[in-house]
């Protein structure tokens, strides 16, 4: 069975990847070309990433500082997206056993955007399902809004009465990838490929 099906529950995709290309070009982190320009970021004010604190699958509290000295994949999204979620968490698996040991030096961490929902014991089921290194972490509604404003994600929460609970959550998808010294160096949008993930990432392990 696929990601797909095995995850599969709410999340309003549609509008969501052109609203957070809007979002992200104007805060200067994307060109308006194909590919990320990493010169807008030198240019401008911008910064993408910056301190955390969250909880992991076992309980215990994890910060940004936790991970330096591994380079680090990061995703928002939450565990009830029926679609760009598991589709994104499915491809960061598949690109880390295409790293193979390699990976070792690599953090994939997924943050949820629905810490309502996504407790430790959900988001641990939850990785488990995409690769067991995948680190799944939640918070207080504060500390994971602190983690995607950090990441300038746009996230909201929107009533969907056929949805579980009666909501979902429109949000941006990228992948953040995060030097060991915890600064931005690239970004993989939506959709891309798992070996374009892995190749992406390997310069940099
Ligand atoms: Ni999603």
């Amino acid at each position: 069975m696929s990601m797909r099906k095995a995850l599969a529950v709410a999340c309003v995709a549609a509008a969501v990847a052109v609203i957070a290309v809007v979002q992200l070009r104007q805060a200067g982190i994307i060109g308006s070309g194909p590919g990320l320009a990493r010169a807008d970021l030198g240019q401008g004010t911008a910064t993408v990433g910056g301190p955390f604190t969250l909880t992991d699958p076992q309980g215990r509290t994890v910060t940004d500082a936790s991970f330096r000295g591994k380079v680090m994949l990061v995703y928002f999204g939450y565990t009830h997206c029926p679609d760009v979620c598991p589709t994104d968490l499915a491809a960061i698996g598949e690109a880390v056993r295409t790293l193979g040991p390699a990976a070792d030096g690599l953090a994939p961490i997924f943050i949820t955007l629905d810490p309502q929902r996504d407790t430790p014991a959900v988001m641990a089921d939850y990785v488990r399902l995409i690769d067991d290194r995948v680190i799944g972490l939640t918070g207080s509604p504060a500390a994971t809004d602190a983690a995607a404003k950090a990441y300038r994600v746009y996230y909201t929460k929107v009533t969907q009465p056929d949805f579980p609970d009666g909501y979902g959550v429109d949000h941006s998808a990228y992948m953040y990838l995060m030097g060991r010294d915890g600064k931005f160096l690239t970004v993989f949008r939506h959709g891309t490929e798992p070996d374009a993930i892995a190749a992406g990432i390997k310069p940099y392990l």
